[in-house]
């Protein structure tokens, strides 16, 4: 049995599972509309409980610990999308849990992921599922090199992939990702790498926003610029993508689709990964859009209309990674600079500290 959702009344509380980021600045989003929010997450050191009213220290599979959470909240939505099938089955049978948690398994395995995507008729790189070192080898067969090689599962920012170019030893690679079930993708010569930030509504209604065009550095998002600098119909092919992706899960929250855009042969996009939750690339809408995703995040699991983005201007998103959050006391005194923090306690290579966003009316 499931708890089916309605829409809250402006007293609510939201319940978020997880407390990084992604769950502040969907709890400030949330506050910023009148409700209450309830964060779960089993690091005492979460950046998003510094912004809320509740929250509750404890691992994911604690059933006492899910079940005093789950009576205090109104509806259930997370910021991650390794949350536990056990945890988001347990949480569906006392309170809406919005997306619906079905969609995790899809989301949480680059298979049934893939397979998924290509079998709504859209289309993604070549792939081959890998499950030991012959089938690697076959896969290669398929696929051709360059390709990646990449888990099925909790790869995050670059983690538990590489790239076997011509020459290198498929053993070397199949030891790099630990050996475990994966899937082998054939290298995309992109032109660029592009998103789409998608909100579908309790109601059924989808609302995009604007292609965005991501950079990564070391693999990691670097920067975001909106609107992205792909032909027009690039742009409309990929926000009506993602939209039929949203329509086909039955989608309720934001979403983001990753994609690659080969120019090549007159230019097609190929989907790359699904979010099942607010996406680092739609940071940009907190100050460059008339409603950030965040919002629009809440506004659906809440069951509440969803706004009709209206982009400001031309729009920068930079991320502050590692040691370069110093760097934001420079922001502070940049005309059209907007500064995020997320006040984590310590720095570490890699780790996401604060963006800045930037807004060009030109
Ligand atoms: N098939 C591919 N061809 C070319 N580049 C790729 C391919 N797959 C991934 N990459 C690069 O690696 C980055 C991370 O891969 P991705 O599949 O998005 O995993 P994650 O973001 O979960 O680490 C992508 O943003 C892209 O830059
Ligand atoms: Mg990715």
């Amino acid at each position: 049995m499931i708890v089916a959702p309605r829409p809250l009344g402006a007293d609510a509380t939201i319940g978020i599972l997880g407390g990084g980021q992604l769950g502040r600045m969907l709890a400030l989003a949330a506050a910023r509309l009148g409700f209450k929010c309830h964060v779960l997450c089993p690091d005492p050191q979460s950046c998003a409980f510094d912004v809320v009213r509740r929250v509750t220290e404890a691992d994911y599979t604690d059933k006492e610990a899910l079940d005093r959470f789950a009576n205090d909240v109104d509806v259930v939505t997370y910021e991650f999308e390794n949350v536990p099938a056990e945890t988001a089955t347990f949480l569906s049978a006392r309170r809406p849990v919005l997306p619906d948690p079905k969609i995790l398994a899809t989301t949480q395995d680059r298979l049934l992921e893939k397979t998924f995507v290509t079998s709504l008729g859209i289309a993604v790189a070549p792939f081959a599922a890998v499950d030991d070192l012959a089938g690697l080898e076959a896969a290669l067969a398929s696929v051709g090199r360059p390709a990646v090689l990449k888990t099925r599962r909790f790869g995050y920012d670059g983690k538990g992939q590489v790239t076997i170019r011509a020459g290198d030893d498929p053993a070397v690679a199949w030891a790099e990702i630990g050996e475990q079930p994966a899937i082998l993708e054939a290298f995309v010569p992109f032109e660029r790498e592009v998103s789409v930030v998608v909100a579908r509504g309790l109601d059924g209604t989808v609302q995009s926003f604007d292609l965005c065009e991501n950079e990564h550095r070391d693999h990691i998002l670097k920067v975001t610029r909106v609107p992205a600098a792909v032909p027009a119909a690039i742009a409309d092919t990929a926000r009506a993508i993602a939209g039929r992706i949203a329509e086909a899960f039955g989608y309720v929250g934001v979403m983001a689709v990753e994609m690659f855009w080969v120019a090549e042969g007159g230019g097609r996009v190929l989907v790359n990964e699904i979010a099942p939750r607010v996406h680092n690339s739609g940071h940009w809408t907190q100050d460059g859009c008339t409603v950030s995703q965040f919002e629009q995040h809440i506004r659906a699991v809440a069951g509440w209309p969803l706004a009709v983005p209206v982009r400001h201007g031309r729009a920068e998103m930079l991320n502050l990674i590692g040691a370069e959050v110093h760097d934001h006391k420079a922001w502070l005194s940049v005309p059209g600079a907007s500064v995020h923090l997320y006040g984590k306690p310590v720095v570490r290579p890699g780790r996401k500290m604060g963006h800045v966003n930037r807004v060009f009316r030109d």
